[in-house]
């Protein structure tokens, strides 16, 4: 089989800058590409065809910030944030002992399970950050077993530094024998700047070495207070400064001025009962507006992009149509891919096939398993 037309889609987002949102519409995949768009009437034929009966088709979702790699439960904190206990970051050690005494098969089988039900709720990229190792074999193991599920694997040995060790010192060993060891796996280079984690100076360094190294800067930013992270990024020319909680208003000129995508991670806000990141100021800022899942076992250990959109819907004051172009277009932009994240003529033809009639239905109706993955 060589064409197949999906016809009879009541809503077709395909972010076209003529037509983004079509009704009643069709299109056309050859070879894994789509290769037309437009009202079903005007369909041209196809070796097959495929009837969704009126359901909407949509991009699948670009998660852009995930850390999969990881062994070990942390239900125990998320219990006692709920009885009052605040988040902390240094909760990331807890999953770097159980992830050191993993076996890489069950390092693997954990990605797998992720990614599996990722997948099923309609995600169709995922970027996956090490950050659970903190050692040069288990950072260059983690970024081997990520690199089998995905492309877009990024290093974050600076996600905290490891207990009894120097920062000046750990920070050597991630912009050097480090780094030499995982940029073999890695296209991205991550740093957790904040109180706690690593300062400016510290983001910098690891970034401009990762940088020299052949890796893209993307940055954890401004997540847990006020801080340097959103300036960091700006410098060194990030794709993207994710989490982004807490912004004065000179970090959110200087997100409008250079261009960084913001990628905004309700799920921790979420699952840390903490305030949402005013979602509606960057975009009335002409910023670019990303949404992720950031999976892990400590601040937001969901895998679900519909419900990251249905918390962006609720909580934070995006529309569900922003709220989806950020999921797909968005997380495109966040790993500076145009291939995906949305269904223009001659992207991939990575869609997702709603059980409903339009895109309003996944944060109209929250946590129910709408969005089916499709296979062509
Ligand atoms: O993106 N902020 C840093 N890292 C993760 C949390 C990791 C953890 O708590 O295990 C995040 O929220
Ligand atoms: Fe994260």
């Amino acid at each position: 089989m060589t064409s197949l037309l999906v016809t009879n889609i009541g809503e077709l987002v395909t972010w076209d800058d003529e037509r983004p949102v079509l009704r009643d519409a069709a299109l056309v995949i050859e070879h894994g590409k789509v290769t037309w768009i437009g009202d079903r009437t005007a369909a041209p034929d196809a070796d097959a065809v495929r009837d969704v009966s009126g359901a909407a088709v949509l991009p699948g979702f670009v998660d852009s910030h995930t850390h999969l790699v990881f062994a070990g439960d942390r239900s125990a904190d998320f219990e006692a944030r709920m009885a009052g206990r605040p988040y902390e970051a240094g909760g990331i050690r807890t999953t770097v002992a159980a992830t050191r005494g993993a076996t890489d098969e069950q390092l693997s089988a954990n990605v797998a399970r992720h990614v599996a039900q990722m997948r099923a709720q309609g995600t169709t990229t995922i970027e996956i950050k090490s950050g659970y190792g903190l050692t040069i074999r288990d950072e260059a193991r983690s970024l081997a077993i990520a690199r089998q599920a995905t492309e877009e694997t990024t290093f974050l040995g600076a996600h905290v530094v490891p207990e009894g060790t120097d920062v000046a010192a750990y920070v050597d060993l991630v912009t050097g024998a480090m780094l030499e060891a995982c940029a073999p796996f890695a296209r991205w280079i991550d740093v957790f700047c904040e109180e706690g984690a690593f300062g400016a100076d510290e983001a910098r360094a690891v970034l401009e070495a990762g940088t020299a190294a052949g890796l893209e800067p993307r940055i954890h930013a401004n997540q847990l207070g006020p801080g340097p992270g959103v300036q960091v990024a700006a410098e060194v020319g990030a794709a993207s400064a994710d989490h982004c909680t807490f912004l004065d208003d000179a970090d959110v000129a200087t997100l409008a001025d250079s261009g960084v995508v913001a990628g905004l991670l309700p799920g921790v806000e979420f699952s840390t009962r903490s305030p949402y990141p005013d979602a509606r100021r960057l975009i009335d800022a002409g910023i670019t507006v990303a949404l992720a899942t950031d999976c892990n076992p400590g601040s937001s250990f969901t895998s679900s992009m519909p419900f990251c959109i249905a918390l962006a819907v609720r909580e934070m004051g995006m529309t569900p149509l922003e709220a989806l172009w950020s999921a797909t277009r968005g997380g495109a932009f966040s790993l500076r891919r145009d291939d995906v994240g949305h269904l223009a003529v001659g992207a991939k033809a990575d869609l997702v096939v709603l059980d409903a009639p339009s895109h309003v239905h996944l944060s109209y109706r929250p946590g129910v398993p709408l969005a089916v993955p499709f296979r062509s």
